[in-house]
């Protein structure tokens, strides 16, 4: 197995949660910064597997021999949306509109609509690069509906209007430790565990 992961990310949080589930493969987890790499990823994929692959391609380009390098991209299903805002969510209204904003423009545009049309997911692809060349793709997702206000103050993005009916809270409701046990990313993280445990 290679003795190093570099994951295509500058975000800290993503970082640590990484750490978490793939710390005890006893292999380095470092961020692209942290390797040192620096590239303009342009995410012009059609789904959130190949918006990963083209990250993961692209810091691969600039990473040493033995690295495996990781990409992840997610998103919210709404059904009733068509699935918008889908591979586009971090674009909705706008990359820098926050999402109070978002999140009350989704509420709105479901009015009226009854609990049970109201489904929605999360997902998350995560790819690899192996330092052989090899590729492969993983995905995550946990189901919910789309509540009826904002609701916690913890997670971010669409976390507030995601409610999750086993738990009977939104994903901003939860703790980190308790999204992550079950969330899209947190699965897809364990997907690929189990990539590396047989393929690594
Ligand atoms: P990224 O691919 O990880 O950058 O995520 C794309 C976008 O999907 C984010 O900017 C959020 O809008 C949304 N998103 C992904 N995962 C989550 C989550 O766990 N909670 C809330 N929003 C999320």
């Amino acid at each position: 197995m290679a003795d190093r992961i570099v994951f295509a990310t500058g975000n800290a949080g993503k970082i640590k949660e990484i750490k978490g589930i793939l710390g005890d493969l006893n292999m380095e987890v470092v961020s692209m910064k942290d390797a040192g790499i620096q590239t303009e990823i342009e995410e012009n994929g059609s789904t959130y597997e190949e918006n990963a692959l083209i990250k993961a391609r692209a810091v691969a380009a600039g990473a040493e021999k033995g690295d495996i390098v990781m990409a992840d991209d997610s998103g919210l299903e709404i059904d009733y949306l068509n699935k918008e805002p889908g591979i586009f969510s971090a674009r909705y209204l706008g990359e820098e509109t926050s999402y109070r904003i978002k999140n009350n423009s989704l509420i709105e545009r479901l009015e009226g609509v009854p609990e049970e049309k109201r489904t929605a997911r999360f997902v998350c692809a995560i790819a690899a690069v192996f330092p052989d060349g090899r590729e492969c793709t993983v995905r995550g997702v946990i189901e919910g509906r789309i509540g009826h206000e904002e609701k916690g103050s913890g997670g971010f993005g669409y976390d507030p209007i995601f409610y999750v009916p086993e738990l009977g809270k939104t994903t901003a409701e939860l703790t980190g430790e308790e999204k992550n046990a079950v969330s899209h990313r947190g699965r897809a993280l364990q997907a690929m565990k189990e990539e590396l445990l047989k393929n690594g």
